[in-house]
């Protein structure tokens, strides 16, 4: 069964997330389809692991319920800090502890609004055993960032962000590349017109 953690903190994330610092050699690229979805695709440089901070938090002042997020990279590319800072934004600036779900695959945060279900699914047998660590409810009530989606084949939402973390030109640098599919090519175009992603 999935860990359940944490409490209510007090309040909501307010005012608009910090702006990303550091980030060069931003390029977009337009309008792909997926399987007759539209798509968009984003993609940044991270200076160091606050940029990565930073693009998370930007991304949960953005988020509803039902929002999947998939998180890709390579063993310790940053996919549970970017989910750590994320959490941590969405619960009012209080710093849950957040653990890597790498043993009990799933941790649920009940916070404000909705849950947030963290997943790291390297360790998932097979697709369907995500049923039991209670994906459905996760997709259709809570918001959801998964490490290693690949692993859920074809439960894997179509509509979805994937964000993509890849080692950059030093130790703390990264690269990502955020792909928004289904309703996600939209809410991408504006995140990446309206949010200082550059700093
Ligand atoms: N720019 C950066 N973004 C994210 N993490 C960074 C950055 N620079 C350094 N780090 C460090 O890299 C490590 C990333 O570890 P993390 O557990 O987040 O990786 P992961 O992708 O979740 O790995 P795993 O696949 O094992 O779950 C941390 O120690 C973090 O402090
Ligand atoms: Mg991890």
């Amino acid at each position: 069964m999935p860990c359940r953690v944490g409490g209510r903190p007090k309040a909501a994330p307010d005012g608009e997330p910090r702006p990303l610092r550091g980030g060069v050699g931003a390029s977009t690229n337009k309008s792909m389809a997926e399987n007759g979805l539209s798509s968009r695709m984003v993609k940044r440089d991270l200076a160091d692991q606050a940029a990565t901070e930073r693009l998370a938090q930007i991304l949960a002042g953005r988020v509803r319920r039902g929002d999947v997020i998939g998180l890709g990279g390579d063993l310790g590319a940053g996919k549970t800090t970017f989910a750590r800072a994320f959490i941590h934004a969405r619960a009012g600036g209080l710093k849950e502890d957040v653990p890597s779900p790498t043993f009990t695959l799933a941790q649920i945060y009940d916070l404000p609004g909705f849950a947030i279900w963290h997943f790291d699914l390297y360790r998932l047998q097979k697709a369907e055993d995500a049923v039991e660590l209670g994906i459905e409810e996760a997709f259709a009530e809570g918001v959801s960032l998964i490490e290693w989606p690949g692993r859920l084949g074809h439960w894997l939402p179509k509509d979805r962000l994937d964000i993509l973390l890849t080692q950059g030109k030093n130790p703390d640098a990264r690269h990502v590349v955020m792909m928004g599919h289904g309703s996600w090519a939209q809410r991408l175009e504006d995140l990446d017109a309206e949010a200082d992603l550059d700093g």
